[in-house]
């Protein structure tokens, strides 16, 4: 990952960790029955990377190992600080980007796009450090408990939004640059008929709508726009939108920054987010 610059401090992990906190006292004293829910998520967490963690072994292993699995989880955290840095903007991404999420307690609790990611985030490091095994299990939790199958080893860059996420598979050598907007039911993955590097390349800002099928070894160019339902089989330009199957260049993007619902920049024309290069 580059040098990374939040622009907006409303989003840096103090701040959402701090956001985190009131709406979940405020949502704790309306709801006597989803108060146990906050509870349980965060009640002992320090700050949002304990939250995540907590979120995140809590869903994914069976009550008896999963403090095992927070502690593990924990000490790659301590150790690769950038994981926190990425799931501050990952949650800043929801939040910009749907409309249907105001809150930052319900992007820790409920979008399972941005936990799926998160874990993602653990399993990449653990590959990365020789761990495949545990990099694989994490993988395959997250498959099973979230609906959502990233390959430890694929990239992926930061403010990244699986948006509902259930059945997102992205393959091994796939990589998914920054501010990339995905929604459900998109395969990253092989024609099937190449060895070694197979799968696609993302640039950033890329927008794929739903149940997107992106085959082989080929380079979606940085804010362009892949139709619902479509077979990609060859690159695509940058800024350029294709639909269909096999999919077809449609025309030149009216936005220059679809990921963020069309529209990548906040009203006042300032980015969410620089990426120092
Ligand atoms: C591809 C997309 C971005 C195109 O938007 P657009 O630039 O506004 O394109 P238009 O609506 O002007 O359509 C242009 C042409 O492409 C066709 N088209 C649009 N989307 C298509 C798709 N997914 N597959 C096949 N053809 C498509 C239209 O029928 C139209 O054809 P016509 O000229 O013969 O009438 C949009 O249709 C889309 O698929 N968005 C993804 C949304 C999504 O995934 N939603 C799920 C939410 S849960």
């Amino acid at each position: 990952m580059n040098a990374i610059a939040l622009v907006n401090c409303e989003f840096t992990d103090r701040a959402l960790w701090s956001r985190i906190l009131a709406e979940a006292d405020e949502a704790s004293t309306q709801d006597v029955f989803f108060k146990p829910v906050v509870v349980d998520t965060i009640a002992e967490c320090r700050d949002l990377a304990g939250a995540i963690i907590s979120r995140i072994a809590g869903l994914l292993s069976p009550p008896a190992s999963s403090m095992s699995l927070h502690m593990a989880l924990r000490s790659l955290l301590d150790q690769d600080s950038r994981i926190l840095a990425a799931a501050a903007f990952d949650m800043a991404a929801v939040l910009d980007r749907d409309p249907a999420t105001t809150k930052a307690l319900h992007v820790l609790l409920h979008a399972k796009g941005f936990l799926a990611l998160q874990t993602h985030r653990f399993a990449h490091a653990l590959w990365n450090a020789g761990q495949q095994d545990f990099a694989l299990h994490l993988q395959s939790c997250a498959s099973r408990s979230l609906q959502v199958d990233i390959h430890p080893a694929a990239q992926l860059g930061i403010g990244i939004f699986f948006d509902h996420a259930t059945g997102i598979v992205i393959g091994e050598t796939s990589i998914v640059e920054d501010n990339v907007s995905i929604l459900q039911n998109v395969t990253l993955g092989g024609t099937g008929k190449e060895a070694g590097e197979r799968h696609p390349k993302i640039r950033s800002g890329v927008l794929v709508g739903a149940g997107a099928a992106i085959l082989g070894n080929i380079e979606i160019g940085a804010n362009a726009r892949i139709g619902a339902g479509s077979v990609v089989l060859r690159p695509v330009a940058p800024e350029t939108t294709v639909a269909g199957v096999p999919a077809r260049s449609l025309h030149q993007n009216r936005s220059m920054a679809p990921a963020r619902t069309m529209d990548q920049l906040f009203d006042d024309g300032q980015p969410l987010y620089d990426v120092g290069l």
